[in-house]
């Protein structure tokens, strides 16, 4: 059983059912779920993915063997408490274990005692007379507003390209705490000056399994340029790192994610699934950005890209506390994957928005594709659905430009959407590369 509807839940729902009866339980008809749940022999219904009875009624109904819960608010809900709680073996934190993300207060005090070098300068504050003291503790320095909760992916606003100032910083964290926005506290923190990367580490609550670092493009326009959106699109290299940071960047990230990982295990949280850790590289180190306690998305999609053994078979591993390093076989090669999107993405509420795409045409173009917010209106014709991104197109090659063309290729037979034409070009690589060459050795 596949609990979501994202382009995430999507790619990992197809691999699922390579090799099981698919269940999915959704808040919209995704059509690939639907489909590749009909096809394994499975089924889906429509529900809200955050209500821990009625998801596990469902998981009861079906006699599920093995689910996984795979998106950020419905394990701050509690969903997989509930599924735990009757017997359904389930991949995914409980409500305490995915507390790392929906309680960013938490996760920075955790790091503190673990990696305090790994931890940007910041301020935790709750009242309007804290947020002064800290905007002047910080003086001259840029620094990130960050509200404590889940909010989408869309909450953190940083100086440069979201703030003009420490006035506009002063006031976002204000309006935060004014409509708790995000939980009942605001981080102030300074802004760290390197190149993000995440770690989609795979882990059963003791043994942690380290993929390639993914790179993830969170603004809306080619240059990075607008609104953070939830992920235009993301890339791995063909090897573990990404072109601005070294091995020892790396190595020092999986360190950090195996104590977090530890420590929850040691405090009793129960964490099972992804610990998706999000990074800068500096010329110090790393600095640690956040921990989500799921899949990114999209970068699940680059992850299952690669993938390429029986995915039921990792989640029986991580159910059984028994996942050892060898079992999730990934391909040594690159992935690209690239979000489509209405033109109303991320800039303003518009109303449903058709398009077509032909998804045979694209897999026999070595292309495969995961619909998000988007519903089947008749034979390959779609519709939006909600405010997020439409579709993904995701693949795998032996270099990044084989797997960009693959994917660029497709995205252009999709007049309707929009999409960014820098994801992993050679440009934009080559301003990568030059992040690395302005760090000392
Ligand atoms: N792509 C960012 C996230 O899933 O959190």
């Amino acid at each position: 059983m596949i609990v979501g509807h994202g382009g995430r839940e999507s790619a990992l729902g197809f691999r699922m059912a390579q090799h099981s009866e698919l269940h999915a339980f959704m808040g919209h008809a995704n059509p690939t779920l639907v489909r590749h749940a009909r096809a394994s022999g499975g089924s889906h219904a429509l529900g809200n993915v955050c209500d821990p009875s009625a998801v596990a009624a469902f998981a009861r109904e079906r006699a599920i063997e093995l689910a996984m819960v795979s998106a950020d608010e419905p394990l701050a809900a509690g969903v997989v408490d509930a599924l735990l709680a009757q017997g359904t073996p389930t991949v995914g934190p409980t409500r305490s274990g995915a507390e790392i993300e929906w309680n960013k207060a938490y996760a920075r005090s955790l790091l503190g005692e673990l990696a305090p070098d790994a931890m940007p300068e910041l301020r935790v504050v709750r009242t309007p007379h804290e947020v002064d003291d800290a905007i002047s503790f910080f003086g001259e320095r840029p620094v990130a507003v960050k509200p404590s909760g889940l909010t989408g992916g869309k909450g953190v606003k940083v100086m440069g390209p979201h703030l003009a100032d420490h006035v506009q910083a002063r006031e976002y964290a204000l309006s935060l705490l004014a409509r708790r926005g995000g939980g009942d506290s605001v981080l102030i923190e300074e802004k760290v000056q390197g190149a993000e990367f995440t770690i989609q580490a795979i882990s059963d609550g003791s043994t942690v399994v380290f993929p390639p670092c993914t790179y993830d493009y969170p603004f809306r326009f080619d240059g990075d340029r607008g609104p953070g959106t939830g992920g235009m699109g993301s890339l791995t290299m063909n090897g573990p790192t990404l072109p601005f940071m070294a091995m020892r960047h790396y190595e020092q990230a999986c360190e950090i994610i195996d104590l977090v990982v530890e420590r929850l295990a040691r405090e009793r949280r129960h964490f099972s699934g992804v610990m998706n850790s999000g990074f800068f590289a500096t010329a110090d180190g790393v600095k640690v950005i956040e921990f989500n306690a799921r899949f990114g998305d999209p970068e699940c999609m680059n992850i299952m890209s690669l993938f390429a053994g029986s995915w039921p078979d990792v989640m029986e591993r991580i159910c059984a506390g028994k996942l050892a390093r060898g079992d999730v076989p990934l391909r040594e090669e690159a992935s690209l994957v690239l979000y489509l999107v209405s033109p109303d993405y991320a800039l303003r509420t518009g109303p449903p928005y058709r398009f077509e795409l032909d998804e045979q045409v694209m897999e026999r173009a070595g292309c495969r594709v995961f619909f998000s917010s988007a519903v089947e209106v008749a034979e390959r014709c779609f519709e939006t659905v909600g405010t997020s991104r439409a579709v993904a197109l995701a693949a795998s090659a032996p270099t990044l430009a084989r797997a960009r063309e693959r994917v660029v290729g497709c995205a252009r037979a999709v007049p309707a959407l929009e999409w960014r034409r820098d994801v992993g070009d050679e440009a934009y690589l080559e301003g990568l590369r030059g992040l690395l060459a302005r760090q000392p050795a």
